[in-house]
């Protein structure tokens, strides 16, 4: 069967290859992909708010199913629009979407449904902000409630922090947004739960633990993610309990509720506090870079896992994954996640010769001329299997040196936390 991938980053790279590595799949296409896309499917540049021309596409192509990688086509109802069409679809519906489109309505489920997540007030104005503000210890934590492309968000030590953050907030500088929540700082360790969801049933989809921060030492400001590890032992089979009854379970129950049944990957962001799970966020995806770890330790294949969940049919399979521990470390353009340049060639990829459990997996690439260029800040992700976090880590470092990108660096201390505990 002819499929497409919609996104361009390293997430979808993987998704990319787990689909060429599938039995059920014929030609692949990645609209729009990167360098590393093209070399297993036909990469499409078309316009995605361009809904239209999307379907033209997938029509022409005989593309019989349709998976949506990042946020923002889920949000603006992507699905939806092909749904309609009878297209095939993996991702959830615009309403669905909402889990990561808007954050007070997520805080609105979790006061509907008791969920535990950090005390909160979704706030309109600054009054609003002054009055939790009485109330309340610092630090907090001011969130945009819209999509702000991981810029949303910050944890503010003064008033005057959190006053000012509001003030932007307020003014309109995340597009998406006209309100804020604001909410208590929760001191713990976070972690990453994934599920594979569709209108009968969800399955387990693995645990990791990404790297925000852009230095070592969890330093400086925060990026999409410089590095992710898989599993995350922090969540131990009594803490996933808590996380399906107390957490997914009452979400998806509010959802269908509303006859919005849930389609695709949810990704459960977690914070731990003495063994209990607060419910930081929800994305309506898979991570990324947390795809990239997860993916390669999928035995089942993929595509029959996402064709079933696309036909709400995902309780006939049982998913299983092998027993190797990853590790991605993402090798990001100088000067990210401020400015950074461009077009700049990266050379030595291809005299790497990767071995089993090895992987490349592209973000930010581009291909003139058959000449390999840099196109992004996040631009590489060394993924590499294994049975110990520390010999992972340093077999990818080995990698990263073997490629010597100039204008490139990355964290050398991905996996700190699980390795100091090993
Ligand atoms: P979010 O977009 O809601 O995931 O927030 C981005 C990041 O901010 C999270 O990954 C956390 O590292 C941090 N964060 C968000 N909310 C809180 C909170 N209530 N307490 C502590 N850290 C938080
Ligand atoms: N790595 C964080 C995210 O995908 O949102």
């Amino acid at each position: 069967m002819n499929i497409a991938i919609i996104g361009s980053g390293g997430r979808e790279h993987a998704i990319c290859q787990k689909i060429y590595e599938s039995p059920l799949s014929k030609k692949i296409y990645c609209i729009p992909g990167n360098a590393g896309t093209a070399k297993i499917a036909v990469n499409l540049s078309i316009n995605l708010n361009n809904f239209k021309k999307v379907l033209q596409v997938i029509k022409f192509y005989k593309i019989k199913l349709v998976i949506i990688g990042p946020e923002e086509p889920l949000v603006n109802g992507l699905s939806d629009f092909l749904r309609k069409h009878r297209i095939k679809v993996f991702g959830p519906n615009k309403y669905a979407a909402k889990l990561e489109g808007s954050k007070s309505f997520v805080k609105y489920i979790c006061r509907k449904k008791n969920i535990p997540t950090a005390k909160f007030k979704i706030c309109k104005n600054k009054n609003d902000v002054i009055q939790f503000l009485k109330k309340n210890k610092l630090p907090l934590v001011v969130k945009a409630d819209g999509l702000a492309a991981g810029k949303g968000v910050a944890i503010c030590n003064t008033k005057n922090q959190v006053l000012d953050f509001s003030n932007t907030i307020f003014k309109g500088k995340y597009k998406s947004s006209k309100k804020l929540v604001l909410e208590e700082y929760l001191d713990g360790e976070e972690a990453s739960y994934f599920l594979v969801v569709d209108k009968e049933t969800f399955k387990f989809f693995g645990t990791a633990q990404d790297h925000k921060r852009v230095y070592v030492n969890d330093k400086g400001p925060n990026t999409g993610g410089m590095g992710a590890y898989s599993p995350a032992p922090l969540i131990t089979k009594k803490i996933e309990n808590k996380i399906i009854n107390k957490i997914v379970k009452p979400t998806l129950d509010y959802l269908k509720s509303k006859k919005k049944f849930y389609n695709g990957f949810l990704y459960v962001g977690l914070m731990i506090k003495n063994n209990e799970p607060y419910l930081i966020e929800y994305n309506v995806r898979m991570g990324d870079p947390e795809c990239q770890v997860i993916l390669p330790r999928l035995k089942t294949d993929f595509v029959k896992i996402i064709l079933k969940t696309a036909e709400n049919k995902l309780k006939r399979i049982k998913i299983n994954w092998n027993k190797f521990k990853s590790m991605t470390i993402v090798i990001c353009s100088k000067g990210y996640p401020g400015k950074y340049q461009n077009q700049i060639k990266i050379k030595n990829l291809e005299k790497l010769n990767l071995k089993r459990n090895e992987f490349i997996f592209h973000a930010g690439t581009i291909l003139l001329n058959k000449i390999l260029f840099s196109n992004g800040g996040r631009v590489l992700n060394i993924t590499t299997l294994g049975n110990n976090f520390l010999l992972i880590r340093k077999n990818i470092i080995r990698l990263i040196k073997k490629i010597n990108w100039k204008n490139g660096f990355f964290r050398k201390d991905i996996g700190w936390r699980v390795i100091k505990k090993q």
